[in-house]
């Protein structure tokens, strides 16, 4: 029998389908045996008491990126997966965004240029599509593909990274011949520019005002055309940062329906509502993302849709700026909120508050909260070949969880760069205190030990969802429309 690297002993180990308890043996960064006698190592840890679990992936931030002003975020490569691992992950999916004439090509150069130097954990990309000419979508989206970045994200609003619904039917088009995932941004652009407006006007500009101007009806209009377009060419879509329960049950029912619709939510809607928005001294330009915070009835129903499957990715939608003039007041101490920089941080505090209030407080078991942490985003991304699961022969990458540990958050314990944290103050049970990743003890002891670089590109795999139900529209079908083929 070959000498382990490592071994971990003792320990409960939870999939996202079975809880056991087992040892864990892994050689050259990859699992080789689970089970008992599993032979000799050169390291063991003792996970008595503790849960083994598969390390997280964190599937939606937003890191070293400039945003559509040209505000870049606080956390770069290394602060932002630093703070990733000390939050039980061991792998990222941030955003390389594409801004208009940009070559996707010279985009990615970029950002596999920020990252390589400095991630201490694996990490791939999603693609952001700004400017999806005919270059874009015949040739290099095609190479994007071949080079295993398999999701893209567009936006239904923004501005300056808005695509309208001829370009996202051609966007979504694209990835079903070439095996990739659209994510969606889904919120009606015009419904929020007018109430902003008529907002402004009325001398309504503190932060507060922001919740008002991105109305409910604007997700889920958004959300249903969304749906609607890509049921019509019968391709998958992932509707990001869902906030609203009408947003959710759009999504619950074209899933009913045999649509290959996915859904994701994040803890700002679970744990934050909009009176957060409502403090005095600009404070409530802290809590200012998109969409914004609802009301606690809507953390509720949130909840609800997170529990009963309708989500099936809980993300940090980590978006990390400063409360200085760096980020959410570039626009001056006093900006109106349509000029506060959007989003909040939370990559560290994702799974810790997830643990805490759905596993500790049974609104979710410890499988769910797997499915949630890792295994559900391995698998809709292209990452199972490699991550998501304690299986032989997957990477080892490992959080081990002390689910007796208490934290208070507190922004100045955390490790991104940030000056403040939504959560401050908030009590949660159970943290990851050992993180492992391919194999490498990575975080022990509250301290980091993987150095900067360490992080590998991982290649995703194309999207395939062979198994999924699905319908093509009649009109496209050439089965049903006299015959007729419609090259898309
Ligand atoms: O407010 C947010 N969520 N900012 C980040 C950008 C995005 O749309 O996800
Ligand atoms: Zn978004
Ligand atoms: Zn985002």
């Amino acid at each position: 029998m070959q000498k382990l690297d490592l071994k971990i002993i003792n320990g409960t180990v939870a999939n996202s389908t079975e809880t056991f308890r087992s040892d864990i043996g892994i050689k050259d960064g990859v699992i080789v045996a689970i089970g008992k006698e599993i032979g000799d190592s050169e390291r063991i840890i003792d996970a008595k008491g503790q849960l083994v679990l598969p390390g997280g992936i964190e599937a939606h931030c937003h890191i070293e990126q400039e945003s559509s002003s040209g505000i870049m975020t606080s956390d770069d490569y290394y602060s932002g997966s630093v703070s990733a691992a000390f939050g039980g992950n061991t792998c990222i999916i941030p955003f390389a965004a594409q801004h208009r004439g940009q070559n996707l090509h010279d985009v990615l150069d970029l950002y596999h240029g920020r990252a390589e130097p400095k991630s201490v954990i694996d990490y791939s990309f999603h693609l952001i599509i700004s400017d999806p000419t005919e270059n874009v979508i015949k040739n290099e989206l095609p190479d994007v593909i071949e080079q295993g970045i398999t999701s893209f994200k567009v936006y239904m609003t923004y501005d300056k990274l808005i695509v309208n619904d001829e370009q996202m039917l051609e966007i979504m088009a694209a990835a079903k011949k070439h095996g990739a995932l659209t994510m969606i941004h889904a919120e009606n652009n015009a419904m929020i520019n007018w109430m902003s407006e008529k907002l402004i006007k009325g001398d309504h500009k503190e932060p507060k005002f922001h919740a008002l101007s991105h109305p409910r009806t604007a997700e889920s209009e958004a959300i249903n055309r969304a749906v609607a377009l890509s049921s019509f060419i019968d391709t998958p879509i992932l509707i990001v940062h869902v906030s609203t329960e009408a947003g959710a049950r759009i999504i619950a029912e074209a899933r009913y329906d045999g649509h290959k619709v996915f859904g994701e939510t994040c803890p700002q809607y679970m744990f934050l509502n909009s009176s957060d928005m409502d403090l005095p001294e600009m404070q409530g330009a802290q809590f200012c993302c998109s969409p914004p915070l609802r009301d606690r009835a809507s953390q509720e129903e949130i909840w609800r849709c997170l529990q009963n499957g309708t989500f099936q990715v809980y993300s940090s939608d980590h978006a990390p700026y400063r409360f200085d003039e760096t980020g959410k007041l570039h626009a001056g101490k006093k900006p109106p909120f349509t000029k506060i920089a959007n989003g909040l941080p939370g990559i560290e505090t994702r799974l810790p508050l997830l643990f805490s209030e759905g596993v500790m407080k049974k609104r979710i078991s410890l499988n769910h909260f797997v499915a949630l942490a890792a295994t559900n985003v391995s698998k809709i991304y292209g990452l199972d070949h490699r991550k998501g699961s304690i299986t032989e022969g997957k990477d080892a990458d490992i959080a081990i969880w002390n689910p007796e540990a208490k934290r208070v958050i507190k922004a100045e314990d955390l490790h991104d760069n940030m000056d403040f944290t939504p959560y401050e103050g908030m009590e949660v049970r159970g943290w990851p205190e050992i993180v492992i990743q391919r194999g490498e003890v990575i975080i022990e002891d509250n301290k980091l030990i993987a150095e900067r670089g360490d992080g590998e590109f991982i290649h995703r795999k194309r999207i395939d969802c062979t198994g999924m139900p699905g319908r093509l529209a009649p009109e496209l079908d050439h089965n049903k429309n006299f015959g007729v083929d419609i090259d898309f």
